[in-house]
C-alpha cells in the first residue's frame, strides 16, 4: 500500500509501504476511506514531536470500512464503516475507566501516527478496535464524520467543557483555527450572551464569523484586553479559551478572563509561558489544560446526526489520496489559502 512516511523534520513522502496486519487479537485493520491533515502534524514535520521517528506514518484521523479483525474484537465486524478516533483506548486500565482515554496506560492515548503508524495511507492498524473507533450513523457522511477524530471532541471537551461554559456567558476564544472554530461551534450549543474571536488572520476572523462569533478582534491591530472588559463593564469574559499554543496567547488569555472564571488552555505548548500569579492569586480564576480525551465522541456523533452541529463548515478543500502532497501544502499556507480542514478521499 502508499502512506505518508516521516523521513525526519521537514521530510515526508507517499511511500511504497507492507500492508498493516493484525497483530494483537484486539486488532482491527481500516481500509481509509477518508482522512485528513491536522496542525500537529505540521508540528511533527517541525521536529517538534521528537517521540515521531523517521519510518513513522503519520496521522491521527479517519474514516473508513473494516477490512479485518482479530479473534478478540467483539462488536467491531468486517465491513463496517467506522470513525477513527486520534485517541486509542484500551478500555480496561484505571484512565480508561473514569473516560480519560487520552491518558491511557494499556498502550492506548494519542498513538496514531505518533508512537505507531498512523492514518494517512491506504489502510491502518488500529489497536483496541471494540473502544477505539465509532460506528458511523447512516445518514451522515464520511467527511462530516471525519471532523469527530479530533477537532470537534478537543475543541467541545478541553474548551468549552473544561471552561465550563454556561447560558449568558461571555467567551473569548483566542485563535480562530479549525480547534478554536470547534470551540465556537460547541459553545454555541450552551447559548451564551456573546462569544468574541480573536486572531492575527483576518481570512480566520471572517470564518469565526461563520461559525457564529458576535464580535471578532484582530489583536494585530486592537487590544483585545480592552475590548473586551469595554463591553463587560470593566470585567472580562467569563470563559477564556486559548486555542493557539504560544506563551503570548496563554497570557492574553488569563487577561481576558474575569474574576472568578474560567482559563481553559487547548494550545500545544513547546515553550514555557508565564503564569502571573502576582496578577491572577487574588482573581479566584480556575485555569485548565488538557489532551483530549474524545469521552465526548458519543455525543458530538448524535448532536451530528440530529443536525444540531454543522461538521461540513470545517472542509474548505478535496483532494485523493494520491494528492497528499498538494494537500498539506494548501493546509500549511492556511492564512493565504484559506484552508480549515482539508478532506482526502480514495
Ligand atoms: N489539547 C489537545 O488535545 C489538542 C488537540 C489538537 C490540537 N491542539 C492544539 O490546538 C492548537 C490550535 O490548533 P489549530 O489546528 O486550530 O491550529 P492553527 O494553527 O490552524 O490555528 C491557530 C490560529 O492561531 C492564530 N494565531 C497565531 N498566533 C496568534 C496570536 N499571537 N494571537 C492570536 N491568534 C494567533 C493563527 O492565525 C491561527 O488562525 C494547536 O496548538 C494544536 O496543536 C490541542
Ligand atoms: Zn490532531
Ligand atoms: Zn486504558
Amino acid at each position: 500500500m502508499r502512506a505518508i512516511v516521516y523521513h525526519g523534520p521537514g521530510k515526508k513522502s507517499w511511500d511504497e509501504v507492507p500492508d498493516p496486519v493484525l497483530i494483537d487479537d484486539t486488532d482491527a485493520v481500516v481500509r481509509v476511506d477518508a482522512v485528513t491533515i491536522c496542525g500537529t502534524d505540521l508540528h511533527i514535520l517541525k521536529g517538534d514531536v521528537p517521540a515521531v521517528t523517521p519510518g513513522r506514518i503519520l496521522g491521527h484521523e479517519a474514516v473508513g470500512t473494516v477490512e479485518s479483525v482479530g479473534s478478540g474484537v467483539k462488536n467491531v465486524q468486517v465491513g463496517d464503516r467506522v470513525l477513527v478516533s486520534c485517541i486509542t483506548a484500551c478500555g480496561a486500565c484505571r484512565y480508561c475507566r473514569t473516560g480519560q482515554y487520552g491518558q491511557c496506560l494499556g498502550g492506548g492515548g494519542w498513538i496514531l501516527g505518533h508512537k505507531i503508524d498512523g492514518t494517512q495511507a491506504e489502510y491502518v492498524r488500529v489497536p483496541f478496535a471494540d473502544t477505539s473507533t465509532y460506528p458511523v450513523p447512516a445518514g451522515v457522511t464520511d467527511e462530516q464524520i471525519l471532523m469527530l477524530a479530533d477537532i470537534l471532541p478537543t475543541g467541545y471537551e478541553v474548551g468549552v467543557l473544561n471552561g465550563h461554559v454556561q447560558p449568558g456567558d461571555v467567551v473569548a476564544i483566542v485563535g480562530a483555527g479549525p480547534i478554536g472554530l470547534s470551540a465556537i461551534m460547541g459553545s454555541r450549543l450552551y447559548s451564551p450572551s456573546h462569544i468574541i474571536a480573536i486572531d492575527l488572520a483576518d481570512t480566520r476572523l471572517q470564518a469565526a464569523k461563520e461559525f457564529g462569533a458576535d464580535l471578532v478582534i484582530n489583536n494585530g491591530r486592537e487590544d483585545a484586553v480592552e475590548v473586551v472588559r469595554a463591553m463587560t463593564n470593566g470585567l472580562g469574559a467569563d470563559v477564556a479559551i486559548e486555542a493557539v499554543g504560544v506563551p503570548a496567547t496563554f497570557e492574553l488569555a488569563t487577561q481576558l478572563a474575569r474574576p472568578g472564571g474560567h482559563i481553559a488552555n487547548i494550545g500545544v505548548h513547546g515553550e514555557p509561558a508565564t503564569l502571573h500569579l502576582e496578577e491572577l492569586w487574588i482573581r479566584n480564576v480556575t485555569i485548565t489544560t488538557g489532551l483530549v480525551d474524545t469521552f465526548s465522541t458519543p455525543t458530538l456523533l448524535r448532536l451530528t446526526e440530529g443536525h444540531q452541529i454543522d461538521a461540513d463548515r470545517f472542509v474548505t478543500h478535496h483532494f485523493g489520496l494520491d494528492q497528499f502532497d498538494e494537500a498539506y501544502d494548501v493546509f500549511a499556507r492556511a492564512a493565504e489559502t484559506g484552508a480549515l480542514k482539508v478532506v482526502l478521499t480514495r
